[in-house]
């Protein structure tokens, strides 16, 4: 598998430009755009190899880029076109609670052949994307997710607006996505990591650009389980958003752009190599795995300017209400369970089960002692509606988990002892094992909203959950 793996590296794909536009009928105020969930082909691994049997939105990997501007309303009418019932969850996106997109909690699946009209306002600027809630690890893991862009009124002045989505497969010799899906080492230990990376559903070969430009490079990891840490060898970024919220400008931490499964970052990177140069881009989140994921070129063409664009790099903040930590209600929130966990049993649906009863019914994790059924249990947590809240996740567990909560975003205020120093504004959390991490938001959405881990298996494995605000 690494051989191919190496191998597919070196047959090389598609540059890796930004993802084609959809061309929705543009209205008044907002967009619709239709998307048809449906089995198709993509060429994932380039020259030399078949094309992957996958499932897509509208017969592309990724699905169509979806944008709009800030407070505009989104329409999407939504086909299923797959032989199981599926749904679109709009990750990150503070929306109603009755277009959130999760089965048996906000909505009925969306049957085979039937369609389902989404319609909300847009209230963030920022990086989104959308994919399936329900058997997740098997629709988005075959190629089901799409970005979801959101313009700032005013947004910064750059030379080029781009976006790479990042994503995993585990594919096999013929190209084809290995059909083992679910296995009890997936689901208990890191979830299914794959052996080919994509960016925008290719294997990238070259990254063009031009000496002097400013990109601004939107990431987004659809990934199932795999974490990205990505290195600009010979090149600066700077971190403008994360999660679609804007964040002071910073370089990352350790030269490292690390994008655990579910977030975004927006960077801003001045480019500037010389004419005719090549540097690497490296993904070394998992240091004996470290592989190139794609080359940057630099044209001969002259450099565009020549020191960098003399302009603001600070994005206008989103309208979050601030938390007042001073009234907030804490809450604890145990993560449990998985391999080397020593966990003993949980409720699930209704009932204690012990680990070999939950193991049998492939669940391997619990959020404060409840591991989830198959359709939403009742809420592990309500909060009061309008009133601050802060959640301390404690990872009990040996594996790192990429919390995810719905509906809101929330403010990281501690990691262990030390407060946090950015205080970024995340809408999904990783999660260190024996880690205590602390968020505190407004809980001003009112609904059941799903909160879990965006590691897919550990997900459909039991680390998922309601909260009500109300
Ligand atoms: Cu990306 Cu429950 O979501
Ligand atoms: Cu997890």
């Amino acid at each position: 598998m690494l051989e191919f793996t190496r191998r597919a590296f070196l047959a090389g794909g598609v540059a890796a430009a930004g993802a084609s536009l959809s061309p929705g009928a543009a209205r008044a105020g907002g967009r619709s755009y239709a998307l048809t969930a449906a089995p198709a082909r993509a060429d994932l691994t380039g020259p030399g190899y078949p094309e992957t049997p996958v499932w897509a939105y509208n017969g592309r990997v990724p699905g169509p880029e979806i944008r709009l501007r800030q407070g505009e309303r989104l329409t999407v009418v939504v086909k299923n076109g797959l032989d199981e019932g599926t749904s679109v969850h709009w990750h990150g996106i503070r929306l109603p609670n009755a277009m959130d997109g999760v089965p048996y909690l906000t909505q009925d699946p969306i049957a085979p052949g039937e369609t389902f009209r989404y319609e909300f306002t847009l209230p963030d600027a920022g990086t989104y994307w959308y994919h399936p809630h329900i058997w997740s690890d098997v629709q988005v893991g075959r190629g089901l997710s799409g970005p979801l862009i959101v313009e700032e009124r005013a947004p910064i002045r750059v030379d080029r607006d781009l976006l790479w989505v990042l994503d995993d497969w585990r594919l096999q010799a013929d190209a084809s996505i290995r059909d083992d899906f679910g296995s009890p080492r997936d689901l208990s230990h890191n979830g299914r990591l794959g052996n080919t990376a994509t960016v925008n559903g290719a294997i990238p070969k070259r990254f063009a650009v031009r000496a002097g430009e400013r990109l601004r490079l939107r990431l987004v990891n659809v990934a199932n389980a795999r974490v990205f840490g990505l290195r600009f060898a010979g090149h600066a970024p700077q971190v403008v958003a994360l999660d679609g919220q804007p964040v002071a400008p910073h370089a990352p931490e350790g030269g490292m752009v690390v994008l655990a499964p579910a977030q975004r970052a927006d960077l801003v990177i001045d480019m500037e190599g010389k004419p005719g140069e090549r540097f690497e881009v490296t993904d070394e989140y998992y240091r004996r795995q470290a592989y190139m994921l794609v080359a940057i070129v630099y044209s001969s063409d002259p450099p565009l300017r020549d020191s960098p664009l003399d302009a603001p790099i600070r994005l206008p903040a989103n309208p979050l209400p601030e938390p007042d930590l001073a009234q907030a209600k804490r809450h604890e929130v145990v993560l449990e369970g998985g391999a080397m966990g020593g966990m003993k049993g949980a409720m699930m649906g209704g009932r204690h089960m012990g680990i070999r009863a939950l193991a049998q019914a492939a669940r391997f994790w619990a959020m404060n002692g409840v591991a989830s059924a198959t359709r939403p249990g009742p809420p592990i947590l309500t909060l009061e509606k309008g009133r601050t809240h802060v959640l301390a996740m404690r990872n009990d567990t040996a594996w790192e988990h990429p919390m995810h909560l719905h509906g809101h975003s929330f403010r990281v205020i501690r990691r262990g002892s030390r407060p946090s120093p950015r205080r970024e504004w995340l809408d999904t959390v990783l999660i260190a094992p024996r880690e205590t991490v602390e968020v505190a938001f407004v809980a001003d959405n009112p609904g059941d909203w799903m909160y879990h881990c965006h590691v897919l298996e550990h997900q459909i494995a039991g680390m998922m959950a309601t909260v009500r605000v109300a």
